[in-house]
Protein backbone atom coordinates (compact mmCIF):
# COMPACT_ATOMS: atom_id res chain seq x y z
CA UNK A 1 0.00 0.00 0.00
CA UNK A 2 1.40 3.47 -0.79
CA UNK A 3 1.08 6.50 1.26
CA UNK A 4 -2.00 8.91 0.17
CA UNK A 5 -0.95 11.34 -2.06
CA UNK A 6 -3.67 13.97 -1.33
CA UNK A 7 -2.13 17.68 -0.68
CA UNK A 8 -1.44 18.75 2.90
CA UNK A 9 -4.51 19.53 4.86
CA UNK A 10 -3.68 23.53 6.18
CA UNK A 11 -0.84 24.16 4.13
CA UNK A 12 -0.13 27.15 1.79
CA UNK A 13 2.81 28.79 0.39
CA UNK A 14 2.45 31.30 2.95
CA UNK A 15 2.86 29.49 6.28
CA UNK A 16 5.88 28.74 7.65
CA UNK A 17 7.43 25.25 8.23
CA UNK A 18 4.72 22.82 11.36
CA UNK A 19 9.08 21.59 12.42
CA UNK A 20 12.46 23.48 11.18
CA UNK A 21 15.66 22.01 12.29
CA UNK A 22 18.99 23.33 10.77
CA UNK A 23 22.36 21.96 11.22
CA UNK A 24 20.97 20.55 14.85
CA UNK A 25 23.54 19.16 16.52
CA UNK A 26 23.66 17.45 20.05
CA UNK A 27 27.09 15.84 21.87
CA UNK A 28 26.47 13.90 25.39
CA UNK A 29 27.79 14.68 28.08
CA UNK A 30 29.90 11.25 27.80
CA UNK A 31 31.33 12.12 24.45
CA UNK A 32 28.60 10.68 22.39
CA UNK A 33 27.92 12.41 19.32
CA UNK A 34 24.00 12.00 18.84
CA UNK A 35 23.38 14.48 16.09
CA UNK A 36 25.74 15.29 13.24
CA UNK A 37 24.28 18.59 11.79
CA UNK A 38 20.54 17.44 11.01
CA UNK A 39 18.35 20.16 9.05
CA UNK A 40 15.02 18.87 8.31
CA UNK A 41 11.92 21.15 7.35
CA UNK A 42 8.15 19.30 8.13
CA UNK A 43 5.67 21.29 6.40
CA UNK A 44 1.61 22.07 7.94
CA UNK A 45 -0.51 18.83 7.55
CA UNK A 46 2.22 16.08 6.46
CA UNK A 47 2.53 13.09 8.07
CA UNK A 48 6.41 12.87 8.07
CA UNK A 49 8.31 9.62 9.25
CA UNK A 50 11.69 9.40 11.13
CA UNK A 51 13.26 6.22 9.72
CA UNK A 52 16.12 4.94 11.33
CA UNK A 53 17.70 2.26 12.98
CA UNK A 54 18.73 1.88 17.05
CA UNK A 55 21.15 4.53 18.29
CA UNK A 56 20.36 6.49 14.97
CA UNK A 57 19.13 10.15 17.04
CA UNK A 58 15.88 9.56 16.84
CA UNK A 59 15.20 10.00 20.41
CA UNK A 60 17.65 12.70 20.65
CA UNK A 61 16.07 14.91 17.53
CA UNK A 62 12.28 14.02 19.28
CA UNK A 63 13.84 15.32 22.66
CA UNK A 64 15.64 18.29 21.36
CA UNK A 65 12.38 19.54 19.69
CA UNK A 66 10.53 19.09 22.74
CA UNK A 67 12.11 20.48 24.94
CA UNK A 68 13.66 17.68 26.60
CA UNK A 69 16.78 17.42 25.64
CA UNK A 70 19.46 20.37 25.41
CA UNK A 71 20.78 20.63 22.11
CA UNK A 72 24.79 21.19 21.16
CA UNK A 73 23.74 23.64 18.81
CA UNK A 74 21.53 24.29 15.78
CA UNK A 75 18.36 25.86 15.58
CA UNK A 76 14.55 24.37 15.75
CA UNK A 77 11.36 26.43 14.75
CA UNK A 78 8.10 24.94 15.69
CA UNK A 79 5.50 27.09 13.10
CA UNK A 80 7.97 30.10 12.94
CA UNK A 81 8.28 30.28 16.04
CA UNK A 82 11.92 29.97 17.67
CA UNK A 83 11.89 27.35 20.41
CA UNK A 84 15.08 28.54 21.57
CA UNK A 85 13.81 32.35 22.46
CA UNK A 86 10.06 31.80 22.92
CA UNK A 87 10.36 27.92 24.72
CA UNK A 88 6.67 28.07 25.81
CA UNK A 89 4.99 29.84 22.87
CA UNK A 90 7.06 26.82 20.87
CA UNK A 91 5.81 24.12 23.48
CA UNK A 92 2.01 25.21 22.76
CA UNK A 93 2.29 23.83 19.45
CA UNK A 94 3.65 20.30 20.41
CA UNK A 95 1.69 17.44 21.40
CA UNK A 96 3.99 14.55 22.60
CA UNK A 97 3.74 10.31 22.53
CA UNK A 98 6.84 9.20 24.19
CA UNK A 99 7.68 5.51 23.96
CA UNK A 100 6.82 4.22 27.02
CA UNK A 101 3.44 4.10 29.00
CA UNK A 102 3.75 7.23 31.38
CA UNK A 103 0.31 7.61 33.19
CA UNK A 104 -0.80 6.41 36.38
CA UNK A 105 -2.30 3.25 35.81
CA UNK A 106 -4.10 3.37 38.99
CA UNK A 107 -6.01 6.57 37.65
CA UNK A 108 -8.89 6.42 35.47
CA UNK A 109 -8.61 7.48 31.77
CA UNK A 110 -11.36 11.37 32.54
CA UNK A 111 -8.87 11.74 35.34
CA UNK A 112 -5.43 11.26 33.35
CA UNK A 113 -6.64 13.39 30.55
CA UNK A 114 -8.05 16.09 32.64
CA UNK A 115 -5.26 16.09 35.15
CA UNK A 116 -3.09 16.56 32.51
CA UNK A 117 -4.80 19.42 30.70
CA UNK A 118 -4.97 21.13 34.29
CA UNK A 119 -0.91 21.41 33.58
CA UNK A 120 -1.56 23.35 30.87
CA UNK A 121 -3.69 25.59 32.25
CA UNK A 122 -6.90 24.76 31.05
CA UNK A 123 -9.57 25.30 32.85
CA UNK A 124 -11.52 22.28 34.41
CA UNK A 125 -14.72 22.59 32.37
CA UNK A 126 -12.78 23.18 28.91
CA UNK A 127 -10.76 20.05 29.68
CA UNK A 128 -13.78 17.71 30.64
CA UNK A 129 -15.28 19.02 27.53
CA UNK A 130 -12.12 18.13 25.23
CA UNK A 131 -11.62 14.96 27.41
CA UNK A 132 -15.16 13.69 25.97
CA UNK A 133 -14.04 14.18 22.43
CA UNK A 134 -10.53 12.83 22.64
CA UNK A 135 -11.98 9.84 24.77
CA UNK A 136 -14.51 9.30 21.93
CA UNK A 137 -12.53 9.92 18.93
CA UNK A 138 -10.17 6.86 20.94
CA UNK A 139 -13.31 4.87 21.40
CA UNK A 140 -12.48 4.91 25.10
CA UNK A 141 -15.47 6.51 26.22
CA UNK A 142 -17.49 3.66 27.52
CA UNK A 143 -13.65 2.99 29.26
CA UNK A 144 -13.47 6.60 30.70
CA UNK A 145 -14.36 5.96 34.23
CA UNK A 146 -12.30 2.14 34.81
CA UNK A 147 -8.88 1.90 36.19
CA UNK A 148 -6.47 2.58 33.35
CA UNK A 149 -4.36 -0.85 34.36
CA UNK A 150 -7.75 -2.59 33.23
CA UNK A 151 -7.68 -1.40 29.47
CA UNK A 152 -6.05 -3.48 26.85
CA UNK A 153 -2.46 -2.66 25.44
CA UNK A 154 -3.65 -1.13 22.39
CA UNK A 155 -6.56 1.07 24.63
CA UNK A 156 -3.25 2.03 26.28
CA UNK A 157 -1.67 3.04 23.83
CA UNK A 158 -4.27 5.27 22.22
CA UNK A 159 -5.20 6.84 25.67
CA UNK A 160 -1.31 8.21 25.49
CA UNK A 161 -2.51 9.62 21.90
CA UNK A 162 -5.76 10.86 23.28
CA UNK A 163 -3.95 12.85 26.79
CA UNK A 164 -1.39 13.92 23.89
CA UNK A 165 -4.26 15.65 22.04
CA UNK A 166 -6.04 17.20 25.02
CA UNK A 167 -3.79 20.56 24.43
CA UNK A 168 -4.92 20.89 20.57
CA UNK A 169 -1.37 20.49 19.35
CA UNK A 170 -0.80 21.78 16.12
CA UNK A 171 1.91 19.32 16.10
CA UNK A 172 2.15 15.71 17.09
CA UNK A 173 5.16 13.93 17.51
CA UNK A 174 4.98 10.26 18.38
CA UNK A 175 8.24 8.55 19.61
CA UNK A 176 7.58 4.89 18.26
CA UNK A 177 4.38 4.74 19.51
CA UNK A 178 4.15 1.16 18.01
CA UNK A 179 7.39 -0.74 19.30
CA UNK A 180 6.65 -4.03 20.53
CA UNK A 181 3.15 -3.76 20.12
CA UNK A 182 1.14 -6.55 17.62
CA UNK A 183 -0.34 -5.94 14.35
CA UNK A 184 -3.67 -5.76 15.13
CA UNK A 185 -3.05 -2.93 17.68
CA UNK A 186 -0.86 -0.91 15.49
CA UNK A 187 -3.66 -1.41 12.67
CA UNK A 188 -5.73 0.36 14.94
CA UNK A 189 -3.63 3.04 16.12
CA UNK A 190 -2.72 4.26 12.53
CA UNK A 191 -6.73 4.69 12.35
CA UNK A 192 -6.64 7.03 14.91
CA UNK A 193 -3.50 8.58 13.53
CA UNK A 194 -5.16 8.80 10.49
CA UNK A 195 -8.13 10.48 11.90
CA UNK A 196 -6.09 13.24 13.55
CA UNK A 197 -4.03 14.37 10.68
CA UNK A 198 -7.08 14.30 8.77
CA UNK A 199 -8.66 16.61 10.84
CA UNK A 200 -5.35 19.15 10.33
CA UNK A 201 -2.76 18.52 12.61
CA UNK A 202 0.64 17.44 11.41
CA UNK A 203 2.62 14.48 12.51
CA UNK A 204 5.74 13.23 12.99
CA UNK A 205 6.26 9.97 13.59
CA UNK A 206 9.74 7.76 14.64
CA UNK A 207 9.38 3.92 13.95
CA UNK A 208 11.86 1.13 12.71
CA UNK A 209 9.16 -0.16 10.51
CA UNK A 210 9.35 0.72 6.99
CA UNK A 211 5.64 -0.87 6.71
CA UNK A 212 4.65 1.42 8.84
CA UNK A 213 5.73 4.96 7.09
CA UNK A 214 5.15 3.36 4.08
CA UNK A 215 1.19 2.83 5.12
CA UNK A 216 1.08 5.98 7.05
CA UNK A 217 3.37 8.83 5.99
CA UNK A 218 3.84 11.03 2.97
CA UNK A 219 7.36 12.12 3.63
CA UNK A 220 10.40 10.56 5.08
CA UNK A 221 13.50 11.28 6.30
CA UNK A 222 16.02 8.38 7.06
CA UNK A 223 18.67 9.05 9.85
CA UNK A 224 21.23 6.63 10.63
CA UNK A 225 24.11 7.41 13.07
CA UNK A 226 23.51 11.29 13.88
CA UNK A 227 22.49 12.24 9.94
CA UNK A 228 19.95 11.89 7.62
CA UNK A 229 20.42 9.70 4.75
CA UNK A 230 17.82 10.22 2.61
CA UNK A 231 14.71 12.18 2.70
CA UNK A 232 11.96 13.30 0.60
CA UNK A 233 8.34 12.38 -0.37
CA UNK A 234 7.41 8.39 0.20
CA UNK A 235 6.95 7.93 -3.29
CA UNK A 236 10.32 8.96 -4.74
CA UNK A 237 11.95 6.93 -2.02
CA UNK A 238 10.11 4.37 -2.56
CA UNK A 239 10.36 4.59 -6.40
CA UNK A 240 14.06 4.52 -5.43
CA UNK A 241 13.85 1.13 -3.54
CA UNK A 242 12.28 -0.40 -6.56
CA UNK A 243 15.83 0.00 -8.80
CA UNK A 244 17.88 -2.66 -9.06
CA UNK A 245 21.62 -2.69 -10.00
CA UNK A 246 24.18 -4.62 -11.80
CA UNK A 247 27.47 -4.11 -13.21
CA UNK A 248 28.53 -6.15 -16.37
CA UNK A 249 32.19 -7.30 -17.51
CA UNK A 250 32.28 -7.51 -21.17
CA UNK A 251 34.44 -9.41 -23.82
CA UNK A 252 36.89 -7.12 -25.58
CA UNK A 253 36.32 -3.24 -24.99
CA UNK A 254 33.24 -1.28 -25.15
CA UNK A 255 32.06 0.67 -28.23
CA UNK A 256 32.33 4.70 -27.56
CA UNK A 257 28.61 4.98 -27.96
CA UNK A 258 26.54 2.68 -25.89
CA UNK A 259 23.25 1.81 -26.57
CA UNK A 260 20.41 3.39 -25.55
CA UNK A 261 17.79 0.91 -23.00
CA UNK A 262 14.43 2.86 -22.53
CA UNK A 263 13.70 2.98 -18.98
CA UNK A 264 17.15 2.02 -17.91
CA UNK A 265 20.30 3.94 -17.23
CA UNK A 266 23.53 2.63 -18.98
CA UNK A 267 27.33 3.68 -18.03
CA UNK A 268 30.91 2.33 -18.68
CA UNK A 269 32.53 2.66 -15.58
CA UNK A 270 36.18 1.61 -17.41
CA UNK A 271 36.43 -0.09 -20.89
CA UNK A 272 35.62 -3.45 -19.92
CA UNK A 273 33.03 -2.56 -17.17
CA UNK A 274 28.93 -1.64 -17.81
CA UNK A 275 27.03 -0.07 -14.92
CA UNK A 276 22.77 -0.82 -15.03
CA UNK A 277 20.30 0.59 -13.16
CA UNK A 278 16.76 -0.46 -14.05
CA UNK A 279 13.76 -0.81 -12.53
CA UNK A 280 13.01 -4.01 -10.71
CA UNK A 281 10.04 -5.33 -13.26
CA UNK A 282 12.08 -4.72 -16.41
CA UNK A 283 12.83 -8.31 -18.12
CA UNK A 284 16.83 -8.80 -17.97
CA UNK A 285 16.88 -10.62 -21.57
CA UNK A 286 15.73 -7.10 -23.02
CA UNK A 287 19.10 -5.88 -21.83
CA UNK A 288 21.28 -9.14 -23.00
CA UNK A 289 19.06 -8.69 -26.53
CA UNK A 290 19.93 -4.12 -26.68
CA UNK A 291 23.69 -5.10 -25.49
CA UNK A 292 24.23 -8.00 -27.83
CA UNK A 293 22.33 -5.98 -30.98
CA UNK A 294 25.37 -2.91 -30.26
CA UNK A 295 27.54 -6.03 -30.15
CA UNK A 296 28.87 -6.37 -26.49
CA UNK A 297 29.32 -9.79 -25.11
CA UNK A 298 28.52 -9.83 -21.48
CA UNK A 299 31.00 -12.28 -19.71
CA UNK A 300 29.64 -12.11 -16.00
CA UNK A 301 28.19 -10.06 -14.03
CA UNK A 302 26.61 -9.13 -10.68
CA UNK A 303 24.49 -7.54 -8.46
CA UNK A 304 24.50 -3.77 -7.67
CA UNK A 305 24.69 -3.47 -3.89
CA UNK A 306 21.68 -0.59 -2.92
CA UNK A 307 22.93 1.87 0.15
CA UNK A 308 19.38 2.55 0.64
CA UNK A 309 18.23 -1.23 0.31
CA UNK A 310 20.89 -2.23 2.45
CA UNK A 311 20.61 0.40 4.91
CA UNK A 312 16.43 -0.94 4.84
CA UNK A 313 17.35 -4.57 5.09
CA UNK A 314 19.44 -3.48 8.00
CA UNK A 315 16.88 -1.93 9.74
CA UNK A 316 13.97 -4.08 9.28
CA UNK A 317 16.29 -8.02 9.39
CA UNK A 318 18.29 -6.40 12.69
CA UNK A 319 15.26 -4.78 14.24
CA UNK A 320 12.42 -7.46 13.02
CA UNK A 321 12.87 -9.40 16.16
CA UNK A 322 13.46 -6.97 18.95
CA UNK A 323 9.88 -5.38 19.34
CA UNK A 324 8.85 -8.06 22.09
CA UNK A 325 11.75 -7.09 23.95
CA UNK A 326 11.57 -3.39 23.57
CA UNK A 327 8.10 -3.16 25.05
CA UNK A 328 9.17 -1.96 28.15
N1 LIG B 1 21.31 10.58 27.84
C1 LIG B 1 22.26 10.10 27.04
N2 LIG B 1 23.56 10.16 27.39
C2 LIG B 1 24.52 9.69 26.58
N3 LIG B 1 24.30 9.15 25.37
C3 LIG B 1 23.02 9.05 24.95
C4 LIG B 1 21.95 9.52 25.76
N4 LIG B 1 20.79 9.30 25.10
C5 LIG B 1 21.14 8.72 23.93
N5 LIG B 1 22.48 8.57 23.83
C6 LIG B 1 23.22 8.02 22.69
O1 LIG B 1 22.95 8.81 21.56
C7 LIG B 1 22.79 8.00 20.40
C8 LIG B 1 21.43 8.22 19.80
O2 LIG B 1 20.45 7.71 20.68
P1 LIG B 1 18.88 7.91 20.47
O3 LIG B 1 18.20 7.44 21.69
O4 LIG B 1 18.63 9.29 20.02
O5 LIG B 1 18.63 6.90 19.24
P2 LIG B 1 17.27 6.35 18.64
O6 LIG B 1 17.38 6.54 17.17
O7 LIG B 1 16.11 6.92 19.33
O8 LIG B 1 17.39 4.80 18.94
P3 LIG B 1 16.24 3.73 19.32
O9 LIG B 1 15.61 3.33 18.02
O10 LIG B 1 17.01 2.61 19.93
O11 LIG B 1 15.27 4.36 20.27
C9 LIG B 1 23.06 6.58 20.85
O12 LIG B 1 24.41 6.29 20.61
C10 LIG B 1 22.77 6.62 22.33
O13 LIG B 1 23.54 5.67 23.01
MG1 LIG C 1 14.53 6.14 20.46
Amino acid sequence: MTAPTQPLAGASAASPPALSVHDLRKTYDNGVEALKGISLDVQPGDFHALLGPNGAGKSTLIGIVSSLVNKTSGSVHVFGVDLHARRDEAMRLIGLVPQELNFNMFEKPLDILVNYAGFYGIARAEALVRAEEELKRAQLWGKAQLTARTLSGGMKRRLMIARAMMTRPRLLILDEPTAGVDIEIRRDMWKTLREINAAGTTIILTTHYLEEAESLCRHLAIIDHGAIVEQGPMRELLAKLDVEGFLFDVDGVLPDALPAIDGATLVALDPHTLDLDMPRAMDLNRVFTVLSDAGIRVRSMRTKSNRLEELFVRMTGSNAAQPADRAA
